[in-house]
């Protein structure tokens, strides 16, 4: 008699799993279906509602160049956030170093503006690749375009102006310093806001 109590056990145990479920889903998905996919008619069906989208708009999914050149593009996200960082690192420690003449800030902005200038390097890079996975030229990828290729000149002469004077860093070449720093790192600002514009939609920022 042992084996039919056991049997009786594992029965119990075992038909919940395999049955058809019991729940008040209409449809026939498995439980690893997500509980939006399993209801087949309309109205509510597990507390989930049907959203009717016959009248969205449907985008196609962004083009992919393959190989290590698509592959660089997609990286574009995560490499932005690199000379994002540094710049505006860069303007904070200048700010302090040579607006309110705290020496050892004074001193770390000079590696800073170096690194900085070459931190936009692998963002203009993988964003050319990016751009050639996009399927639309738009107006806002030849703004952002241009703005990064700016914000990019303008850090590399704030680098160039630092290192090469750093003997004789006069009140006028910090004055032409920082105005660099500071129209670079609006540019920055205006083109993220751009970037960030083609992926989440107008008025991103402002
Ligand atoms: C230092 C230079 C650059 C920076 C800091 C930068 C920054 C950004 C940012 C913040 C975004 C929004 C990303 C997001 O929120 O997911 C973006 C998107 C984008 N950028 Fe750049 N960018 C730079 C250079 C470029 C260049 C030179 C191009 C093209 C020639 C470009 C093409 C694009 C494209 C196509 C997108 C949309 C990405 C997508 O659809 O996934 N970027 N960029």
């Amino acid at each position: 008699m042992r084996w039919v109590g056991a049997a009786v056990f594992l029965a119990v145990l075992l038909v919940p799993a395999t049955g058809t479920g019991s729940g008040s889903g209409t449809g026939t998905g498995t439980a690893a279906e997500p509980k939006a996919q399993r209801g087949t008619g309309t109205g509510t069906s597990e507390g989930v509602e049907d959203i009717d989208v016959s009248g969205a708009e449907v985008k196609p999914p962004p083009a992919k160049p393959s190989g290590l050149w698509g592959f660089l593009g997609r990286l574009h996200p995560l490499l932005v956030h690199v000379p994002i960082g540094w710049l505006i690192l860069l303007a904070l420690v200048d700010l302090g170093g040579l607006a309110i003449g705290y020496e050892t800030l004074e001193r770390a902005g000079r590696p800073l503006a170096i690194i900085a200038a070459l931190s936009c390097l692998p963002g203009l890079l993988s964003g050319f690749a990016r751009a050639d996975g996009v399927a639309k030229v738009s107006a806002a990828l030849l703004l952002h375009r241009n703005l990064m290729i700016g914000c990019t000149v303008l850090v590399a002469a704030a680098a160039a102006l630092r290192y090469l004077r750093r003997l004789r860093f006069t009140r006028t070449m910090r004055a032409v310093y920082a105005l660099l720093v500071g129209l670079a790192t609006a540019l920055l600002v205006i083109g993220a806001h751009h970037g960030a514009t083609m992926v989440y939609g107008e008025g991103y920022l402002f």
